[in-house]
């Protein structure tokens, strides 16, 4: 996509890798991802982030379309992930920046990352101000939202804010603003980033939005470094809804995410949904064989409780699902019921080893159920009356 200006001397550069669908490794990115990254021609040209390495030769063009014969004075690097900072050496070594503007978190990583020794490097603590001509650039220090360097970049002229990963989505469009596409998949595409990536840092977003607030912070421009930005009464929304998904208010509703050998499990945790929809519940019933941890995590994130299945397996869980909870605990999701169900031949660990996960969440445990072999309609009967059970502490907690 070609360099597009988003307000008078402002243009949004970036790439959009629409193939992307393994995201940093660990997540899916069903729909691609884009890199933001801005450039500001004042009287110093500030380029704010920049890409990932492979797409060097994108920016490299976008640059050249917007500067003409003029060069980068500044670059400011809000985040130094290597999707934003992956063409940063390449930059400085080819356009010859006078400053290069970090958090005091940044200057540390970029030593790390770059073993860099004359790179003209300024910290930027909050409250630090930079005159680049018609408009200032303030900073905001967000360390761990949600890596230790990150920070905003504030333009007070302009009421616009530059925020790296934060308000981000994984989605490659040729539209720029939040306003030109369907609000409904900007949401959950929204989300589905916040419960991948930034939801163990929730005290962090509180604290962030709490700040802006007391700071006075006009904001009417939002340009986070994927996906889409946000403009006028947008911003307020996409706000909102942060602090809404940092408050994790449990929603009516509840995620089964099992794996199973021989569908005994299954059987018993399909009991349970029907059990819990009967109440009026909403059940995402999720087999780990089907579905990517981060799928799930994005149901998980504002679901009521959490249902975990796994029949024992060489005295232990089935991996798929080892794999879940191990991703599940590191995203700290807070306000959730638990509870576990298995079947089992022998020695039959599984339902202890299961709520030992939730309780290590800080999760509410309901009880577990396992089962010898194959259940029968006793043991149906028994998992549908639990889901009835998690159904009412769902009601109670909401
Ligand atoms: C390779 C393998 C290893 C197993 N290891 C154990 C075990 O260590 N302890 C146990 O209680 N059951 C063990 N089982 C038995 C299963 O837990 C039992 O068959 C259970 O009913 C399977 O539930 P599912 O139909 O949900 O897969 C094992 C089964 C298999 C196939
Ligand atoms: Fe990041
Ligand atoms: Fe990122």
């Amino acid at each position: 996509m070609r360099p597009v200006e988003i307000k008078e001397g402002i243009f949004w550069l970036g790439a959009v890798d629409w193939n992307r669908r393994d995201f940093h490794g660990y997540s899916k990115a069903h729909k691609g991802t884009t890199y933001n990254n801005f450039l500001i021609v004042d009287e110093k040209v500030t380029l704010i982030d920049t890409v990932a390495e492979e797409f060097w030769g994108t920016l490299q063009c976008n640059l050249a379309q917007v500067l003409g014969d003029r060069k980068i004075d500044y670059v400011v690097a809000n985040h130094l992930e290597p999707d934003h900072s992956g063409c940063l050496a390449k930059v400085v070594e080819k356009y010859q920046p006078e400053k290069i503007y970090t958090s005091p978190m940044g200057q540390k990583a970029m030593k790390a990352h770059f073993k860099y020794t004359d790179w003209p490097v300024e910290v930027t603590p909050t409250g630090t101000e930079l005159s680049i001509g018609k408009r200032t650039l303030s900073f905001l220090e967000t360390r761990m939202l949600h890596w230790p360097d990150s920070m905003l970049t504030y333009c007070p002229e302009e009421k616009l804010v530059f925020t790296n990963d934060a308000f981000g989505q994984n989605w490659a469009t040729s539209e720029r603003w939040a306003d030109q596409v369907d609000r409904y998949r900007l949401e959950e595409l929204m989300a589905n980033y916040y419960a991948n990536i930034v939801l163990p840092y929730s005290p962090v977003v509180l604290k962030t939005l709490a700040t802006i607030k007391e700071m006075g912070l006009e904001i009417e421009t939002i340009c986070p470094d994927h996906g889409l930005l946000f403009r006028g009464d947008d911003c307020a929304w996409a706000m909102e809804k942060y602090q809404a998904y940092a408050e994790q208010k449990p929603k009516n509703k509840a995620v089964i995410v099992y794996d199973t050998m021989w569908h005994s499990t299954e059987k018993m945790a399909e009991a349970m949904a029907c059990g819990l929809a009967d109440e009026g519940v909403s059940v995402r019933f999720m087999c780990m064989k089907n579905n990517h941890h981060s799928d799930v995590m994005a149901e998980v994130f504002d679901a009521a409780a959490v249902i975990v299945g796994s029949p024992t397996h060489n005295n232990g869980i089935l991996p798929l699902m080892a794999d879940m909870l191990t991703y599940m605990k590191g995203l700290r999701p807070q306000n959730k019921i638990g509870s576990a169900v298995g079947s089992f031949g022998w020695s039959g660990e599984c339902v202890k080893i299961l709520t030992q996960w939730l309780e290590d969440m800080n999760m509410e445990v309901v009880e577990g159920i396992k089962n010898q072999y194959i259940p029968d309609h006793e043991v149906f009967d028994k998992c549908y009356e639990q889901g009835k059970a998690i159904a009412a502490a769902i009601k109670a907690k909401l």
